[in-house]
Order: structure tokens, then C-alpha cells, then sequence
């Protein structure tokens, strides 16, 4: 059958096909970790796609189980873990016929029977099966993994840590008497998968179809959970922002040299040990004199993918210039601002596209400090901290700040520091063609 290319108004291209990527793995080996990864990277892209947690579905059932009920002979648990995967997936494809493109069916799955029975059921609907497998044999990763999951799984809430440990561990031998990683006895070798050994150490993928289903295995093939930390930083002051100016390619004004001078105390500070970080700037002039008192053992890269949002005819003007030369297009920014692209520029879904290789790439390293621009650091903060597209454009991000992100299991720390040398706002509120403006306490500071 052919196969229509389209961009469904989303910017990034996918075909017209449904993906359902279907986890496996046995409990406490990072499988809604990746899920969440991979819901949360796609949503960035705004390509349609939900998770469906079948432990939720179980628990409201069954909310506190002990390990028994995950023994195999167990009928009635048996029989109640199947309503919960069934319910899931009717919601799944409930979802899928209005409209959703990758569903990720979070569970086990650890059987060969249970894979055999959700691809029949997906594949009867025309929808891909990825199965993605974790498999993990690092007894620190699992080690780690259960301390997580005593502390916040909503099945030993209330619960004893220590006892909970001991039944989750439990659990997991119950679940390793079934438990058939994929292909294993070489007979599941029409599925399409991808392996993930040890978070990424080894991989095995196996008829990897189309455009999107090799999308979502190279994100996935590219993540790591090695400690690091992001840290984000706008440029100094420049001329333009004293002036109200957008765009341009301007130096830094006095103070933003200043900042460019305490930068290195404030990441020193911030890193703590000592140890080298690596840097990206834009290819843009400010960025790389923010970055130039920077230590020399620190690698410097530029990226042009890291360049202030291009706004086009508007490059070099004022907010009030923009509203008295083009009335209409000020308003339809404010209307949408996400989606609203210059005349002969970009949109902010446009600068998420470009940006897709710098995240992909941030997903493969450690230690990275990026010296970017207000719009590109609105979009890479909106990636990490799963911030809304229709607010993240109008976050409020200040100049002479340092911001350091450090990804965790189940989302991403903050913290910020200041520098503490005045500076012009640049935020502008909906309607307003103020140069200077005080963003206020309400607005959407990140
Ligand atoms: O004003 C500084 C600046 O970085 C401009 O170069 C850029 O056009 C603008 O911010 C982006 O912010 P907004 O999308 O809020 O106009
Ligand atoms: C669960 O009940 O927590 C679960 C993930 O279900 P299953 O192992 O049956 O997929």
C-alpha cells in the first residue's frame, strides 16, 4: 500500500502510519523511564503520543499486591493482570482511532504469549508493534531501580521501605519463572524490536520498518543515565537589548561584558569538583564573547542550529517598529505564538525542528553548558522540564543567569544562580510593544 508523507501541520515529518511501542522487561529495569523519555521527546517534536501504564490500570483492582499475586500460578491474579492489560490497551486504541500516532504501552509484557497477543491485536487495527526490550543484568542499576520504586511506587505507599524492598524483589522472581526476553528461543524473529542492554551499553534491533519507528530507536539508542548536568545560560547584555532590538548580530553592552567576565566564577561554583565542562555557543557574536573567559581545558563548539530564532523581515527592529510596519502579523504572533512564523523567518516550532540534532546529541553526552539566545533556551528548557508549547514562548528566561538542569529518573532538578549584575528585560507580555518590561510575579517565569 502507498503511503502518503505529510507533516500534519506538525513541522517534523512522519508518515501516515501508527506505532504502538509495546515495553518488555522485567520489573525495576527502567522501562517507564524510557517510556516517559520517549512520551516527552515526541511531545517536544508535537507528534501525538500517550502512555498507557498498565500497573495503573492493575492497581485500580488491586492498589497494594503482595508478591503472590504476580506468582504465575496464581489464577486470580493472572486473571486480574489480564483485565488490566486488556483495559489498557481498549484505551490505547480507543485513542489511536481519534487521532494518536505512538502509543507506549507500558508493562512486562515478559512472555512471549502476552507479545503474540498484543501484536495480533494492533496489527488487526493497522497499527506497527515496537516492542522495546530493557534488559538489564547491572545489579547497581537494579539496585537503584528498587530504591526508586520503594520510595515512590503508589503500590507500597504507606508501606514499611524495607519491607517493600524485600516484596518487590519478590515480585521480580516471580515475574523471572515466566520471563522470555525477546527472540530468545529464536522463534520471534517476524517482530520488529529493539534490545537495550544495560541502559545502552549493547542494542539489537530487528526489522525496524519505516521513518518513524528508526525515529523513535535512534532517540532511544542514544539515551544514557550516567550522572550530568545541563547548564544553560542566555548571553551577556548586548547593545540590541539596551536598545529593544530583536535579532541582529550585536556585541555585548558593558554590563553583558561584565557577565561575561563572572560566568566562569558562577559555573565553578555551580560544578562543584572542578571538572571541565564542554561548551556550545551559537555561531552569533554575543554568545561567543559570553563565553570567552571561560577556562581553556573547556571544549568550545559552535552551532549554528543554536542561533537566535531568525525573525526574517523583522531582524533589527523594535517590538513597536514590528506593530507599526506589520499591524497584522503582531497580533497573529500574540494569537499564536508557537506557531507564528516572520515573513521570511522562523517560528518557534521551527527553531524545535532545527534543534532536534542538539538534543539528540545532549542525550549522548555528560557535563554540557549551553550560551545560547532567549527563544532556542525557551525550547531546549521546554525538552527537559516538559513545559507546554503554547506557554513555553512566553516564559520569562533573565539575562545573567545561570541555570543548571541535572536529569533524574523521573525528571530533571533546577537550580539556579545569579550573577548579580543588573540587566535590561527583554520579556515582552501579550499585546505589549514595551521595550523594558517588568515581567511581573505572574508571569511564567522558568
Ligand atoms: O530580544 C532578545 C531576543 O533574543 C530576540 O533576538 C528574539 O527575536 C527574541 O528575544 C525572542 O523572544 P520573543 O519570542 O519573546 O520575541
Ligand atoms: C503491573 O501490574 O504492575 C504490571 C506491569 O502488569 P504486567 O506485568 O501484567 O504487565
Amino acid at each position: 500500500m502507498a503511503r502518503r508523507r505529510s507533516t500534519n501541520g506538525r513541522g517534523v515529518q512522519v508518515e501516515d502510519t501508527k506505532v504502538c511501542v509495546v515495553m518488555v522487561g522485567l520489573p525495576a529495569r527502567g522501562k517507564s523511564f524510557i517510556a516517559q523519555k520517549a512520551q516527552r521527546y515526541l511531545q517536544w517534536l508535537s507528534i501525538d503520543a500517550k502512555t498507557f501504564n498498565v500497573g495503573n490500570y492493575r492497581r485500580t483492582d488491586a492498589p497494594h499486591p503482595s508478591a503472590e499475586f504476580f506468582d504465575t500460578s496464581n489464577a486470580e491474579g493472572e486473571r486480574r493482570r489480564r483485565a488490566a492489560a486488556e483495559a489498557a490497551i481498549k484505551d490505547m486504541l480507543g485513542w489511536f482511532r481519534q487521532g494518536g500516532v505512538i502509543g507506549i504501552l507500558d508493562a512486562t509484557n515478559s512472555t512471549k504469549e502476552r507479545r503474540e497477543w498484543v501484536q495480533q491485536v494492533c496489527t488487526k487495527e493497522g497499527i506497527e508493534v515496537l516492542f522495546v526490550e530493557s534488559k538489564c543484568d547491572n545489579e547497581d542499576l537494579i539496585m537503584a531501580n528498587i530504591r526508586d520504586v520503594k520510595t515512590t511506587s503508589p503500590d507500597y505507599k504507606g508501606q514499611d521501605p524495607e519491607k517493600a524492598a524485600l516484596d518487590f524483589r519478590e515480585r521480580i522472581r516471580m515475574y523471572e519463572k515466566v520471563y522470555k526476553s525477546v527472540d530468545e528461543d529464536g522463534d520471534e524473529g517476524h517482530l520488529t524490536y529493539l534490545k537495550i542492554m544495560d541502559i545502552g551499553s549493547q542494542v539489537v534491533i530487528n526489522r525496524i520498518r519505516d521513518y518513524l519507528q528508526s525515529r523513535v530507536v535512534y532517540y532511544l539508542m542514544n539515551l544514557h543515565i550516567r550522572p550530568r548536568s545541563i547548564w544553560l545560560s542566555r548571553h551577556g547584555e548586548s547593545e540590541y537589548n539596551l536598545d529593544g532590538r530583536i535579532g541582529g548580530d550585536a556585541g555585548l553592552s558593558p554590563r553583558g561584558h561584565a557577565y561575561a567576565k563572572k560566568l566562569p566564577d558562577l559555573v565553578t561554583q555551580s560544578v562543584g569538583d572542578g571538572r571541565p565542562l564542554t561548551v556550545w555557543t551559537s555561531t552569533l557574536k554575543r554568545t561567543i564573547q559570553t563565553a570567552r573567559h571561560l577556562p581553556s581545558n573547556y571544549n568550545q563548539l559552535q552551532w549554528k542550529a543554536l542561533d537566535e530564532l531568525d525573525a526574517g523581515t523583522c531582524d533589527g527592529m523594535t517590538y513597536q517598529e514590528i506593530k507599526d510596519t506589520f499591524p497584522e502579523d503582531f497580533i497573529a504572533r500574540d494569537e499564536d505564538k508557537y506557531n507564528y512564523r516572520y515573513r521570511g523567518g522562523e517560528s518557534y516550532r521551527d527553531v524545535v525542528v532545527r534543534l532536534e540534532p542538539v538534543i539528540m546529541e545532549l542525550e549522548r553526552s555528560e557535563d554540557i553548558l549551553i550560551v545560547t539566545h532567549q527563544a532556542i533556551l525557551r525550547c531546549i528548557y521546554a525538552y527537559f522540564m516538559n513545559k507546554d508549547q503554547t506557554r513555553s514562548p512566553w516564559m520569562n528566561v533573565p539575562l545573567h543567569c545561570l541555570i543548571k538542569l541535572t536529569p533524574r529518573a523521573y525528571g530533571t532538578d533546577e537550580e539556579r544562580y545569579y550573577a548579580d549584575i543588573p540587566a535590561v528585560s527583554t520579556w515582552r507580555g501579550k499585546g505589549s510593544t514595551a521595550k523594558h518590561e517588568d515581567p511581573g510575579p505572574d508571569a511564567a517565569v522558568i
